[in-house]
């Protein structure tokens, strides 16, 4: 028998009962958000669910307007929507989509592969504003039931969350791309101690070794060091740096510049969400990475996660 359920919808007047059909019980509507088409579409596909693009139109004081270009059915609804800069319009533009898919389902589930302000997660300094958490609330208050992001910088972030999370890896499809790579020998490392777990891992999955930097941040200026330096030798062994994140291309390039000179082979720069501001790109080539492989958390990216985000749905 076809489950009945009662559909009530907090900001449309009227409760109503519907009755859905076993074929459609598990049915799914994707929502592509304006910073994530090819990866909203990717995920629809592998899901067998209906896609619904949305339209942006930028108002010149910077509102942003959205427009679903049809209306979605019943079943649950799935907003894909990562936050790359415009940080604070494309939160926006998440929030919104799962404002007006709550209007039409109960259930929506927030896909934000790159979830901002994710670095904000407590206060360093004295007076600092815990910005993640107010994220993790502004999801909960949008009307989303849970939350589905990728390799997110602070599993602290994570905490901050009401509804159900699932914080997903691009790991083993970065290590698929990599492996297709001409790569000498080659060494995972991670700018910092703080992601040297997931290099770690990451080398586990290419069957080769890995090592940390300790890449340091001045709280007060935002100023980043190597806090120790000592001489290497490399032997030549291909580097693949493994971050997080690429922002402005300053950690890397730092890591680059010091490795360069430790006798390393080719260096590439791995990640999985290139934000890749101003002029990260020429900065990081500069300092001698040959090659930044990274995902469409950020769009378009070389490798695609579609498939991890969609085993968590
Ligand atoms: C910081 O801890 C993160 O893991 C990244 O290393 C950092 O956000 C990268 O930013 P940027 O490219 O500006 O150095």
């Amino acid at each position: 028998m076809p489950p009945e359920f009662i559909f009530f919808n907090h900001r449309v007047k009227k409760d109503f009962i519907v009755t859905i059909p076993d074929s459609l019980y598990q049915m799914f509507t994707v929502i592509g958000g304006p910073s994530s088409p090819i990866l909203a579409k990717k995920i629809s596909k592998k899901l067998g669910a209906k896609y619904i693009q949305s339209s942006l139109q930028v108002f010149p004081d910077g509102e942003s307007k959205l427009t679903l270009d049809e209306q979605p059915k019943k079943g649950k609804i799935i907003v894909v929507q990562s936050t790359p800069p415009p940080v604070n319009s494309n939160l926006m533009r998440a929030l919104s989509l799962v404002y007006t898919a709550r209007l039409y389902s109960e259930q929506v589930i927030a896909v934000v592969p790159y979830l901002g302000y994710a670095r904000q997660d407590m206060e360093f300094l004295k007076g600092e504003v815990v910005s993640s958490q107010l994220v993790a609330n502004l999801f909960s208050a949008a009307g989303a039931t849970k939350l589905i992001t990728v390799d997110i910088h602070s599993k602290l972030a994570l905490n901050y969350f009401t509804i159900p999370v699932e914080n997903t890896t691009a790991k083993t499809k970065l290590a698929l791309f990599l492996k297709k790579l001409d790569l000498k020998n080659p060494v995972v490392v991670s700018p910092d101690y703080f992601w040297s777990g997931h290099a770690q891992a990451l080398a586990s999955l290419l069957g080769t070794t890995h090592m940390a930097l300790n890449k340091h941040r001045d709280r007060k200026t935002g100023k980043i060091y190597l806090a120790s330096a000592a001489k290497l030798d490399l032997g030549k062994k291909d580097v693949i740096l493994f971050d997080d994140m690429i922002s402005t291309g300053g950690s890397m390039a730092l890591a680059a510049t010091y490795l360069k000179n430790q006798n390393c082979g080719k260096i590439y720069g791995a990640c999985t969400h290139a934000l890749l501001v101003g002029d990260a790109r020429t900065r990081l080539k500069k300092a001698g990475v040959k090659k930044i492989i990274s995902t469409n958390t950020v769009e378009p990216g070389l490798v695609d996660v579609s498939d991890v985000i969609s085993q968590v749905v």
